[in-house]
Protein backbone atom coordinates (compact mmCIF):
# COMPACT_ATOMS: atom_id res chain seq x y z
CA UNK A 1 0.00 0.00 0.00
CA UNK A 2 1.18 3.39 -0.51
CA UNK A 3 2.65 5.22 2.54
CA UNK A 4 0.33 8.27 2.15
CA UNK A 5 -2.62 6.52 2.10
CA UNK A 6 -1.11 4.51 5.12
CA UNK A 7 -0.08 7.83 6.73
CA UNK A 8 -3.55 9.21 5.89
CA UNK A 9 -5.24 6.30 8.04
CA UNK A 10 -3.24 6.03 10.23
CA UNK A 11 -4.12 10.16 11.23
CA UNK A 12 -7.65 9.60 10.55
CA UNK A 13 -6.88 6.57 13.19
CA UNK A 14 -5.11 8.92 15.60
CA UNK A 15 -8.55 11.71 15.35
CA UNK A 16 -11.16 9.08 15.34
CA UNK A 17 -9.10 7.71 18.80
CA UNK A 18 -9.24 11.11 20.29
CA UNK A 19 -12.57 11.78 19.64
CA UNK A 20 -13.77 8.04 21.30
CA UNK A 21 -11.49 9.18 24.01
CA UNK A 22 -12.91 12.43 24.48
CA UNK A 23 -16.67 11.39 24.55
CA UNK A 24 -15.57 8.71 27.30
CA UNK A 25 -16.25 9.73 30.80
CA UNK A 26 -12.94 7.84 31.19
CA UNK A 27 -10.60 9.30 29.32
CA UNK A 28 -7.24 7.82 31.00
CA UNK A 29 -5.51 11.32 30.90
CA UNK A 30 -8.10 13.21 33.18
CA UNK A 31 -7.12 10.47 35.29
CA UNK A 32 -3.43 11.82 36.27
CA UNK A 33 -4.80 13.20 39.20
CA UNK A 34 -6.57 10.99 41.45
CA UNK A 35 -8.95 12.15 44.78
CA UNK A 36 -9.15 9.68 47.51
CA UNK A 37 -11.40 10.24 50.28
CA UNK A 38 -11.29 8.03 53.39
CA UNK A 39 -14.88 8.12 55.68
CA UNK A 40 -13.57 6.91 59.28
CA UNK A 41 -10.22 8.46 58.70
CA UNK A 42 -9.55 8.43 62.61
CA UNK A 43 -9.66 5.29 62.90
CA UNK A 44 -7.80 1.77 63.86
CA UNK A 45 -7.52 1.21 60.10
CA UNK A 46 -8.39 4.88 58.93
CA UNK A 47 -5.06 6.29 60.11
CA UNK A 48 -2.12 4.20 59.12
CA UNK A 49 -4.49 3.64 55.42
CA UNK A 50 -3.96 7.29 55.20
CA UNK A 51 -0.88 7.40 56.06
CA UNK A 52 -0.43 4.81 53.56
CA UNK A 53 -1.95 6.66 50.91
CA UNK A 54 -0.56 9.66 51.79
CA UNK A 55 3.23 8.21 50.93
CA UNK A 56 1.80 6.87 47.31
CA UNK A 57 2.52 8.94 44.23
CA UNK A 58 -0.81 7.15 42.93
CA UNK A 59 -2.95 9.62 45.53
CA UNK A 60 -3.08 13.30 44.80
CA UNK A 61 -5.65 14.88 46.49
CA UNK A 62 -6.57 13.08 50.15
CA UNK A 63 -10.15 13.45 51.87
CA UNK A 64 -10.14 12.87 55.36
CA UNK A 65 -13.78 12.01 56.68
CA UNK A 66 -14.68 10.94 59.91
CA UNK A 67 -17.09 12.54 63.21
CA UNK A 68 -14.00 13.42 65.32
CA UNK A 69 -10.38 14.09 65.26
CA UNK A 70 -9.33 14.73 61.15
CA UNK A 71 -8.33 18.20 61.75
CA UNK A 72 -5.59 16.41 63.40
CA UNK A 73 -5.07 13.64 61.65
CA UNK A 74 -4.94 15.83 58.58
CA UNK A 75 -2.57 18.30 59.78
CA UNK A 76 -0.45 15.62 60.78
CA UNK A 77 -0.41 13.93 57.61
CA UNK A 78 0.26 17.05 55.94
CA UNK A 79 3.69 17.37 56.72
CA UNK A 80 4.66 14.41 55.08
CA UNK A 81 6.93 15.73 52.49
CA UNK A 82 4.47 13.75 49.51
CA UNK A 83 2.61 15.27 46.71
CA UNK A 84 -0.92 14.60 47.58
CA UNK A 85 -2.91 17.45 49.27
CA UNK A 86 -4.62 16.59 52.59
CA UNK A 87 -7.46 18.03 53.88
CA UNK A 88 -9.77 16.88 56.78
CA UNK A 89 -13.34 17.30 57.56
CA UNK A 90 -15.07 16.81 60.53
CA UNK A 91 -18.49 15.83 61.03
CA UNK A 92 -22.04 15.62 59.04
CA UNK A 93 -21.99 18.97 58.14
CA UNK A 94 -18.94 18.50 56.15
CA UNK A 95 -19.49 14.93 54.54
CA UNK A 96 -20.70 16.21 51.39
CA UNK A 97 -17.94 18.43 50.78
CA UNK A 98 -15.36 15.77 51.89
CA UNK A 99 -16.78 13.96 48.77
CA UNK A 100 -16.82 16.04 46.47
CA UNK A 101 -15.12 15.38 43.14
CA UNK A 102 -14.12 12.23 44.79
CA UNK A 103 -12.63 9.18 42.39
CA UNK A 104 -12.03 6.74 44.92
CA UNK A 105 -14.12 6.20 48.35
CA UNK A 106 -12.64 4.03 51.11
CA UNK A 107 -14.83 3.26 54.11
CA UNK A 108 -13.10 2.33 57.01
CA UNK A 109 -16.26 3.76 59.30
CA UNK A 110 -18.06 1.82 62.29
CA UNK A 111 -18.82 2.28 65.80
CA UNK A 112 -17.06 -0.55 68.20
CA UNK A 113 -19.31 -2.78 70.30
CA UNK A 114 -19.96 -0.93 73.74
CA UNK A 115 -21.40 -3.01 77.15
CA UNK A 116 -24.72 -3.59 76.79
CA UNK A 117 -25.55 -3.69 72.93
CA UNK A 118 -26.50 -6.85 71.36
CA UNK A 119 -25.48 -8.58 68.47
CA UNK A 120 -28.43 -6.81 66.22
CA UNK A 121 -27.37 -3.54 67.77
CA UNK A 122 -24.29 -3.94 66.74
CA UNK A 123 -25.54 -4.77 63.33
CA UNK A 124 -27.35 -1.80 62.61
CA UNK A 125 -24.94 0.82 64.10
CA UNK A 126 -22.18 0.06 61.26
CA UNK A 127 -25.18 -0.91 59.03
CA UNK A 128 -26.54 3.05 59.45
CA UNK A 129 -23.34 4.25 59.34
CA UNK A 130 -22.80 2.71 55.62
CA UNK A 131 -26.03 3.83 54.60
CA UNK A 132 -25.44 6.81 55.35
CA UNK A 133 -22.19 7.74 53.38
CA UNK A 134 -23.44 5.81 50.81
CA UNK A 135 -26.70 7.90 50.11
CA UNK A 136 -24.11 11.11 50.30
CA UNK A 137 -21.72 9.69 47.75
CA UNK A 138 -24.92 8.80 45.93
CA UNK A 139 -25.63 12.46 45.60
CA UNK A 140 -22.27 14.01 45.47
CA UNK A 141 -19.87 11.46 43.60
CA UNK A 142 -22.38 8.50 41.93
CA UNK A 143 -19.49 7.79 39.91
CA UNK A 144 -16.79 7.07 42.22
CA UNK A 145 -15.44 3.31 42.94
CA UNK A 146 -16.46 2.82 46.40
CA UNK A 147 -14.58 0.48 48.98
CA UNK A 148 -15.89 -0.77 51.90
CA UNK A 149 -14.42 -2.20 54.79
CA UNK A 150 -16.76 -1.44 57.15
CA UNK A 151 -18.02 -4.80 58.64
CA UNK A 152 -19.76 -6.70 58.53
CA UNK A 153 -18.91 -6.46 54.40
CA UNK A 154 -21.12 -9.48 53.86
CA UNK A 155 -24.39 -7.00 54.42
CA UNK A 156 -22.76 -3.33 54.38
CA UNK A 157 -21.99 -3.78 50.79
CA UNK A 158 -25.26 -4.81 49.91
CA UNK A 159 -26.81 -2.12 51.97
CA UNK A 160 -24.96 0.41 50.32
CA UNK A 161 -26.39 -0.69 46.61
CA UNK A 162 -29.42 -0.67 47.73
CA UNK A 163 -29.10 2.91 48.73
CA UNK A 164 -27.51 3.91 45.73
CA UNK A 165 -29.85 1.76 43.50
CA UNK A 166 -33.25 3.87 44.98
CA UNK A 167 -30.80 7.24 44.29
CA UNK A 168 -31.07 5.83 41.00
CA UNK A 169 -27.37 5.95 40.17
CA UNK A 170 -26.25 2.47 41.12
CA UNK A 171 -23.59 0.81 39.17
CA UNK A 172 -22.45 -3.01 40.08
CA UNK A 173 -19.34 -2.25 38.62
CA UNK A 174 -18.31 0.95 41.09
CA UNK A 175 -18.70 -0.95 44.78
CA UNK A 176 -16.63 -3.43 46.24
CA UNK A 177 -16.73 -5.18 49.49
CA UNK A 178 -12.36 -4.80 50.06
CA UNK A 179 -11.63 -8.68 51.15
CA UNK A 180 -8.23 -8.01 50.27
CA UNK A 181 -6.81 -9.17 53.97
CA UNK A 182 -7.81 -12.14 53.42
CA UNK A 183 -5.86 -12.75 50.17
CA UNK A 184 -2.89 -10.92 51.88
CA UNK A 185 -3.29 -13.58 54.99
CA UNK A 186 -3.25 -16.48 52.23
CA UNK A 187 -0.10 -15.49 50.54
CA UNK A 188 1.23 -15.12 54.10
CA UNK A 189 0.78 -18.52 55.20
CA UNK A 190 1.25 -20.46 52.02
CA UNK A 191 5.00 -18.87 51.64
CA UNK A 192 5.68 -19.32 55.22
CA UNK A 193 4.54 -23.24 55.03
CA UNK A 194 6.40 -23.60 51.47
CA UNK A 195 9.10 -20.88 52.49
CA UNK A 196 8.35 -18.88 49.31
CA UNK A 197 9.10 -15.29 49.21
CA UNK A 198 5.26 -13.85 50.49
CA UNK A 199 5.66 -10.95 47.63
CA UNK A 200 5.98 -13.53 44.97
CA UNK A 201 2.52 -15.80 45.95
CA UNK A 202 -0.90 -15.17 44.62
CA UNK A 203 -4.09 -16.98 46.38
CA UNK A 204 -7.19 -16.20 45.51
CA UNK A 205 -10.14 -16.23 47.76
CA UNK A 206 -13.30 -16.20 47.06
CA UNK A 207 -16.96 -16.31 48.32
CA UNK A 208 -17.60 -14.21 51.97
CA UNK A 209 -16.03 -12.51 54.07
CA UNK A 210 -15.99 -14.54 57.33
CA UNK A 211 -16.29 -17.42 58.33
CA UNK A 212 -16.93 -20.08 56.37
CA UNK A 213 -17.70 -18.16 53.39
CA UNK A 214 -13.53 -17.29 53.36
CA UNK A 215 -12.67 -19.53 50.94
CA UNK A 216 -9.13 -19.73 49.88
CA UNK A 217 -8.80 -20.90 46.43
CA UNK A 218 -5.30 -22.58 47.25
CA UNK A 219 -5.20 -25.60 44.36
CA UNK A 220 -4.90 -21.92 42.37
CA UNK A 221 -2.36 -20.65 44.23
CA UNK A 222 0.56 -19.18 42.18
CA UNK A 223 3.48 -20.84 42.39
CA UNK A 224 1.21 -23.61 42.49
CA UNK A 225 1.91 -25.93 45.90
CA UNK A 226 0.80 -28.96 46.99
CA UNK A 227 -0.04 -30.04 50.64
CA UNK A 228 -1.54 -32.83 52.52
CA UNK A 229 -5.02 -32.95 52.74
CA UNK A 230 -4.95 -32.33 56.92
CA UNK A 231 -2.51 -29.72 56.07
CA UNK A 232 -4.88 -28.14 53.79
CA UNK A 233 -7.90 -28.32 55.99
CA UNK A 234 -5.49 -26.80 58.81
CA UNK A 235 -4.18 -23.97 56.41
CA UNK A 236 -8.02 -23.31 55.10
CA UNK A 237 -8.83 -22.92 58.79
CA UNK A 238 -6.51 -20.51 59.64
CA UNK A 239 -7.31 -18.25 57.35
CA UNK A 240 -11.05 -18.31 57.80
CA UNK A 241 -10.37 -17.14 61.03
CA UNK A 242 -7.68 -14.72 61.34
CA UNK A 243 -9.32 -11.96 62.31
CA UNK A 244 -10.15 -13.99 65.61
CA UNK A 245 -6.21 -15.03 65.71
CA UNK A 246 -5.67 -10.98 65.92
CA UNK A 247 -8.72 -10.14 68.12
CA UNK A 248 -7.51 -12.64 70.85
CA UNK A 249 -3.48 -11.42 70.43
CA UNK A 250 -4.91 -7.97 70.45
CA UNK A 251 -6.91 -8.92 74.17
CA UNK A 252 -9.60 -6.27 74.11
CA UNK A 253 -7.76 -3.20 72.63
CA UNK A 254 -9.51 -3.78 68.70
CA UNK A 255 -8.89 -6.22 65.60
CA UNK A 256 -6.65 -6.20 63.00
CA UNK A 257 -6.18 -2.16 62.22
CA UNK A 258 -2.71 -2.43 60.89
CA UNK A 259 -2.34 -5.25 58.35
CA UNK A 260 -6.30 -4.47 56.78
CA UNK A 261 -5.10 -0.61 56.45
CA UNK A 262 -1.93 -2.52 54.40
CA UNK A 263 -4.25 -4.65 52.50
CA UNK A 264 -6.90 -1.42 52.33
CA UNK A 265 -3.81 0.54 50.47
CA UNK A 266 -3.23 -2.46 48.23
CA UNK A 267 -6.76 -2.50 47.08
CA UNK A 268 -6.74 1.57 46.94
CA UNK A 269 -3.75 1.62 44.63
CA UNK A 270 -5.09 -0.72 42.10
CA UNK A 271 -8.01 1.16 41.75
CA UNK A 272 -5.60 4.16 41.19
CA UNK A 273 -3.93 2.18 38.52
CA UNK A 274 -6.90 1.11 36.83
CA UNK A 275 -8.62 4.68 36.99
CA UNK A 276 -5.50 5.71 35.13
CA UNK A 277 -5.85 3.02 32.64
CA UNK A 278 -3.52 0.43 33.55
CA UNK A 279 -4.01 -2.93 32.07
CA UNK A 280 -4.45 -6.36 33.71
CA UNK A 281 -5.24 -4.93 37.00
CA UNK A 282 -6.25 -7.71 39.40
CA UNK A 283 -7.81 -7.86 42.27
CA UNK A 284 -10.70 -10.15 44.73
CA UNK A 285 -13.40 -8.26 45.61
CA UNK A 286 -17.25 -8.90 46.94
CA UNK A 287 -19.64 -7.67 44.46
CA UNK A 288 -22.54 -7.98 42.86
CA UNK A 289 -21.88 -11.13 41.26
CA UNK A 290 -23.73 -13.86 39.18
CA UNK A 291 -20.88 -16.03 39.46
CA UNK A 292 -22.75 -18.29 41.91
CA UNK A 293 -26.47 -18.47 43.20
CA UNK A 294 -25.28 -15.84 45.83
CA UNK A 295 -25.93 -11.84 44.78
CA UNK A 296 -23.03 -10.91 46.13
CA UNK A 297 -19.60 -13.22 45.95
CA UNK A 298 -16.11 -12.21 46.20
CA UNK A 299 -13.66 -13.35 42.95
CA UNK A 300 -10.37 -12.16 40.94
CA UNK A 301 -12.08 -9.51 39.04
CA UNK A 302 -10.17 -7.42 36.25
CA UNK A 303 -10.91 -4.00 37.28
CA UNK A 304 -10.40 -1.02 34.59
CA UNK A 305 -10.88 2.80 34.63
CA UNK A 306 -14.88 2.40 34.97
CA UNK A 307 -14.76 -0.42 37.74
CA UNK A 308 -14.98 -4.19 37.13
CA UNK A 309 -14.54 -4.43 33.38
CA UNK A 310 -14.59 -8.40 33.74
CA UNK A 311 -15.32 -11.02 36.52
CA UNK A 312 -12.71 -13.47 35.89
CA UNK A 313 -15.04 -16.18 38.13
CA UNK A 314 -14.15 -19.37 40.37
CA UNK A 315 -12.08 -21.13 37.70
CA UNK A 316 -11.53 -24.73 38.32
CA UNK A 317 -12.61 -26.05 42.03
CA UNK A 318 -10.44 -28.82 43.78
CA UNK A 319 -13.26 -30.87 45.71
CA UNK A 320 -12.50 -29.67 48.70
CA UNK A 321 -12.91 -26.26 47.56
CA UNK A 322 -16.38 -27.14 46.31
CA UNK A 323 -17.52 -28.82 49.36
CA UNK A 324 -16.28 -25.41 51.21
CA UNK A 325 -18.57 -23.51 48.80
CA UNK A 326 -21.15 -25.82 49.02
CA UNK A 327 -21.22 -24.50 52.70
CA UNK A 328 -20.67 -21.09 52.48
CA UNK A 329 -23.68 -20.00 49.86
CA UNK A 330 -26.60 -20.48 51.97
CA UNK A 331 -24.63 -18.52 55.02
CA UNK A 332 -23.94 -15.53 52.25
CA UNK A 333 -27.95 -16.08 50.94
CA UNK A 334 -29.07 -14.98 54.93
CA UNK A 335 -26.41 -11.93 55.39
CA UNK A 336 -27.34 -10.94 52.11
CA UNK A 337 -31.26 -10.62 52.74
CA UNK A 338 -30.24 -9.22 56.03
CA UNK A 339 -28.62 -6.28 54.25
CA UNK A 340 -31.49 -5.67 51.72
CA UNK A 341 -33.66 -6.29 54.26
CA UNK A 342 -32.31 -3.57 56.55
CA UNK A 343 -32.12 -0.89 53.66
CA UNK A 344 -36.11 -2.15 52.50
CA UNK A 345 -37.65 -1.57 55.90
N1 LIG B 1 -12.76 -5.74 55.63
C1 LIG B 1 -11.90 -6.23 56.50
O1 LIG B 1 -11.14 -7.15 56.20
C2 LIG B 1 -11.82 -5.67 57.89
C3 LIG B 1 -10.77 -6.01 58.74
C4 LIG B 1 -10.71 -5.43 59.98
C5 LIG B 1 -11.70 -4.54 60.39
N2 LIG B 1 -12.72 -4.25 59.55
C6 LIG B 1 -13.79 -3.30 59.89
O2 LIG B 1 -13.36 -1.97 59.64
C7 LIG B 1 -14.12 -1.06 60.42
C8 LIG B 1 -13.21 -0.08 61.14
O3 LIG B 1 -12.41 -0.73 62.11
P1 LIG B 1 -11.43 0.07 63.08
O4 LIG B 1 -10.70 -0.93 63.86
O5 LIG B 1 -10.69 1.10 62.31
O6 LIG B 1 -12.52 0.78 64.00
P2 LIG B 1 -12.38 2.11 64.88
O7 LIG B 1 -13.53 2.10 65.78
O8 LIG B 1 -11.00 2.24 65.41
O9 LIG B 1 -12.55 3.27 63.81
C9 LIG B 1 -13.76 3.57 63.22
C10 LIG B 1 -13.77 5.06 62.88
O10 LIG B 1 -15.03 5.34 62.26
C11 LIG B 1 -15.44 6.60 62.75
N3 LIG B 1 -16.88 6.80 62.55
C12 LIG B 1 -17.90 6.46 63.35
N4 LIG B 1 -19.06 6.87 62.83
C13 LIG B 1 -18.77 7.48 61.67
C14 LIG B 1 -19.55 8.12 60.68
N5 LIG B 1 -20.87 8.22 60.79
N6 LIG B 1 -18.92 8.64 59.61
C15 LIG B 1 -17.57 8.54 59.50
N7 LIG B 1 -16.78 7.95 60.40
C16 LIG B 1 -17.38 7.44 61.48
C17 LIG B 1 -15.05 6.60 64.20
O11 LIG B 1 -15.02 7.92 64.72
C18 LIG B 1 -13.67 5.96 64.12
O12 LIG B 1 -12.67 6.93 63.92
C19 LIG B 1 -14.92 -1.94 61.38
O13 LIG B 1 -16.24 -2.08 60.88
C20 LIG B 1 -14.20 -3.25 61.34
O14 LIG B 1 -15.03 -4.31 61.69
C21 LIG B 1 -12.79 -4.78 58.30
C1 LIG C 1 -18.58 -2.17 63.53
O1 LIG C 1 -17.32 -1.48 63.51
C2 LIG C 1 -16.55 -1.61 64.70
C3 LIG C 1 -15.32 -0.74 64.59
O2 LIG C 1 -15.66 0.62 64.63
C4 LIG C 1 -16.18 -3.04 64.93
O3 LIG C 1 -15.48 -3.18 66.16
C5 LIG C 1 -17.44 -3.89 64.96
O4 LIG C 1 -17.10 -5.25 65.06
C6 LIG C 1 -18.28 -3.67 63.71
N1 LIG C 1 -19.57 -4.37 63.84
C7 LIG C 1 -19.85 -5.49 63.19
C8 LIG C 1 -21.22 -6.02 63.40
O5 LIG C 1 -19.05 -6.08 62.49
C1 LIG D 1 -21.47 -11.83 58.13
O1 LIG D 1 -20.75 -11.01 58.99
C2 LIG D 1 -21.14 -11.03 60.35
C3 LIG D 1 -20.25 -10.07 61.11
O2 LIG D 1 -18.93 -10.05 60.66
C4 LIG D 1 -21.04 -12.40 60.93
O3 LIG D 1 -21.53 -12.41 62.25
C5 LIG D 1 -21.84 -13.35 60.07
O4 LIG D 1 -21.66 -14.67 60.53
C6 LIG D 1 -21.36 -13.23 58.66
N1 LIG D 1 -22.05 -14.14 57.82
C7 LIG D 1 -21.45 -14.84 56.91
C8 LIG D 1 -22.29 -15.73 56.12
O5 LIG D 1 -20.25 -14.74 56.70
C1 LIG E 1 -23.58 -11.74 34.67
O1 LIG E 1 -23.01 -10.48 34.95
C2 LIG E 1 -22.28 -9.93 33.89
C3 LIG E 1 -21.62 -8.67 34.39
O2 LIG E 1 -22.39 -7.98 35.35
C4 LIG E 1 -23.18 -9.69 32.70
O3 LIG E 1 -22.44 -9.18 31.64
C5 LIG E 1 -23.83 -10.99 32.30
O4 LIG E 1 -24.77 -10.76 31.27
C6 LIG E 1 -24.53 -11.63 33.48
N1 LIG E 1 -25.01 -12.96 33.11
C7 LIG E 1 -26.21 -13.38 33.45
C8 LIG E 1 -26.54 -14.76 33.07
O5 LIG E 1 -27.01 -12.69 34.07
Amino acid sequence: MNTKILNKRRSSAKIINYIICAMSEHVWFAHANVKVAVCGASGGIGQPLSLLLKGSPHVTELSLYDIVHTPGVAADLSHIETAAAVKGYNGPEQLKDALKGAEIVIIPAGVPRKPGMTRDDLFNTNASIVRDLAKACAEVCPKALIGIISNPVNSTVPIASEVLQKAGVYDPNRIFGVSTLDVVRANTFIAEAKNLDPTKVNVPVVGGHSGVTIIPLISQAKPSVEFSKDKLKALTERIQATGTEVVKAKAGAGSATLSMAYAGARFTFALCRALKGEPNIIECAYVRSNITEAKYFSTPLLIGPSGIQKNLGLGKLSDFESELLAAAIPELKKNIQKGEDFVNK
